[in-house]
């Protein structure tokens, strides 16, 4: 199993902040935010990840982490160079993931769960996390049949389907990488991870794993805030850098 944090993007909803850095280098807490996506993956014991940023701030990731070594792990580094969606990190990552199945988790998300079990028993097609929220509009939705089973994936859907969001973390095997490059961009020109979802969902090969603790994605203001006060309340100490 190999790892990729997509790290790029262009984080217009943190401006002025994100005018001089990355938004998944500002604090969370006490540690710069790509650290906790990394904990996620290190804890499931992958210890091989890609990261793919921006090209503004590709510098500044190599001097926060360089090779990884202090941390045991090995990184890579993949530049985007303009923001194409979520299924692009597989087209971008293309050759990192090889024959491997890979885990990619979006760097401004923070769990407080530990999902590495989940992740550690995928055997293949597709699993993804879902949590019960508020504010399904927002996100990518998942619609169970009476049996808990998916049976549809929506973007951000207008009409309510299910209070399920999928949250920023994805496992798929090697296959992910072709079916990422038949994806056709959508009305907002992104390559949509949804597209992805449904591929495996139509196969019947998509797993859908649940997530009771917090879930944040760090990318306004106000769940940054709360960000920092999960990350001082409650993940002190399950980080394992
Ligand atoms: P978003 O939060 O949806 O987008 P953004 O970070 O560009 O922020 P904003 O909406 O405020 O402009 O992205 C989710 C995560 O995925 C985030 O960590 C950035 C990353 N991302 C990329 O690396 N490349 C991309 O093409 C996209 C769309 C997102």
């Amino acid at each position: 199993m190999k790892g990729i944090i997509l790290a790029g993007g262009s984080a217009t909803r943190l401006r002025p902040c994100t005018k001089i850095t990355s938004k998944q280098l500002l604090p969370v807490y006490n540690k710069p935010m790509i650290y906790y996506p990394l904990n996620t993956l290190i804890k499931a014991g992958i210890t091989d990840i890609l990261i793919i940023i921006a090209p503004e701030y590709a510098g500044q990731f190599l001097n926060l982490l360089g090779s990884g070594k202090e941390f045991g792990i090995k990184l890579t580094y993949e530049v985007q160079e303009t923001t194409k969606g979520l299924a692009d990190a597989f087209i971008v990552g293309n050759h990192f993931i090889g024959d491997d199945d890979v885990t990619m988790i979006l760097g401004d998300n923070i769990f407080e769960d530990d999902l590495s079990g989940e992740i550690k028993n995928f055997k293949s097609g597709a699993k993804v996390f879902a949590k019960k929220v508020s504010d399904p509009e927002r996100f990518g939705v998942v619609r169970f049949d009476e049996n808990m089973r998916a049976n549809k994936i929506i973007e951000k859907p207008k009409k309510w389907i299910s209070d399920y969001a999928l949250t920023g973390l994805y496992v798929f095997d090697k296959r992910v990488v072709e079916v990422a490059k038949n994806v056709k961009p959508s009305k907002r020109g992104e390559i949509e991870i949804v597209d992805l979802h449904n591929w495996y969902l139509d196969r019947e090969e998509l797993d859908v794993a649940m997530v009771d603790g917090s879930w944040l994605d760090a990318g306004t203001f106000d769940s940054l805030l709360e960000a920092q006060v999960l990350a001082k309340e409650k993940l002190q100490d399950k980080m394992v850098i």
